[in-house]
């Protein structure tokens, strides 16, 4: 039955984790997939989440199913932590949410129901580059999908202008994906002054935002500051569509935590916008997953735990700007590896835009087994002082070809 069917290519992220897998050198690296690891290149479980399971264990907790939108102390919580204690349609209760599958999923719902239910045009606006997963995600979804500029070559900075001019030529009510923080793969958001411009041309393009929070608390450290975008937006009236994932910034990665939301008009309007959630969801798979969302949950209900992990998230977050620093100075100073390096410090999230090419990626991985993504994007994450040294002299090596 099958006979036609033709090979696909690798997945361009997850895909490069495969070829590292089966590299038996004991130099290789891994800076593909965007997974924290710690400053010996082991992955990283929050002292946080260690605490918040044994909490879970310990309350003896049954296996049921959970409803088909999730653990609604959780939803309460995630969306706290997203929109702010303090946001006008959280206290007036017109946020619908539903537990998702890790952020990929929170997407998928989301452009599911956006394919269902946008009564507009259904053409969504990417950053052109954007994640490798959003045109699938939102093609596979029903979503006519385009892009915006965002990524400026010749600065290795945000196209401002190519950004506010697409937007303004988009058809009017069309919906415009935006990272909320950590701009992956880019490592560049733009400013407070730029987002509130942005605002202000969705606003007048009536375009509808939908927020991919993957990284709150990655790009600064701090949760409320990362979330400056989606909250600005809010504040001015805008009705929003969000993402959120927690397999970042509580390292729950394979437990699959996450959260879709949709602000609306009122309690009345979010009681039918739930109901369909619920249509949406069913027929995907029934009901979430229940750990992670009990671990979270116990992390973001408890005050001292709460605590712990933001100082968690900062340190994770500070490990990485070391990184940086670290490689700029060894690319810079000690090997005066030809080209610009200063967009290694002062991108951030988790990634850096390194503008190597696809030919230096290939070489690096070839001749030193350091694997990146194509696109030139490393995952500072996989970077630690016992590597790093290997991996500077190896793109100087390619580099200087
Ligand atoms: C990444 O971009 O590396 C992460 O978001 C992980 C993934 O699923 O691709």
């Amino acid at each position: 039955a099958w006979s036609a069917v033709q090979m696909g290519p690798a997945d361009p992220i997850l895909g490069v984790t495969e070829a590292f897998k089966a590299d038996k050198d004991p130099r290789k690296i891994n800076l593909g997939v965007g997974a924290y690891r710690d400053g010996n290149g082991k992955p990283y479980i929050l002292t946080s989440v260690k605490k918040a399971e044994e909490i879970v264990d310990a309350s003896g907790p049954d296996k049921e199913y959970l409803p088909i939108t999730g653990l609604a102390d959780f939803t309460k919580n995630a969306a706290i932590l997203a929109y702010g204690a303090d946001s006008t349609p959280l206290s007036q209760g017109s946020i619908a949410v539903t537990q998702s599958i890790s952020g990929t999923g929170a997407l998928r719902i989301g452009g599911a129901f956006l394919a269902r239910h946008y009564p507009n045009a259904k053409i969504i606006y990417l950053p052109t580059p954007s994640w490798g997963n959003h045109t699938p995600i939102f093609r596979d979804s029903g979503l006519e999908v385009r892009g915006y500029r965002y990524f400026n070559k010749e600065t290795v900075g945000l196209d401002f202008e190519g950004l506010k001019a697409d937007l303004r030529a988009a058809p009017e009510q069309s919906i415009v994906l935006l990272h909320a923080c950590a701009h992956n793969p880019t490592g560049i958001d733009p400013t407070h002054e730029q987002w509130k411009e942005i605002s202000d041309i969705v606003a007048e393009k009536k375009l509808f935002p939908f927020f991919d929070m993957a990284y709150q608390g990655f790009a600064t450290g701090s949760i409320p500051n990362d979330a400056f975008a989606l909250r600005h937006f809010v504040a001015q009236g805008h009705q929003v569509a969000l993402a959120q994932s927690f397999a970042k910034n509580m390292g729950l990665y394979g437990e699959r935590v996450g959260a879709f939301s949709l602000t609306t008009s009122g309690p009345e309007e979010k009681a039918r916008v739930d109901s369909q959630l619920k249509i949406v969801i069913r027929p995907m798979y029934s009901n979430p997953p229940l750990h992670g969302a009990r671990i979270a949950n116990t992390i973001l209900s408890n005050e001292a735990l709460y605590s712990e992990w933001e100082a968690e998230v900062k340190t994770m977050a500070e490990r990485i700007i070391s990184m940086r620093e670290k490689l700029y100075n060894m690319l810079t100073h000690d090997l005066k590896t030809p080209g610009e390096w200063g967009h290694i410090k002062s991108q951030i999230g988790m990634f850096s835009f390194t503008g190597l090419t696809p030919a230096h990626t290939q070489a690096l991985a070839e001749r030193a087994h350091v694997y990146m993504t194509r696109d030139g994007r490393i995952s500072m994450a996989g970077l630690n002082g016992g590597n790093i040294e290997h991996f500077a002299t190896s793109v100087d090596a390619a580099v200087k070809g």
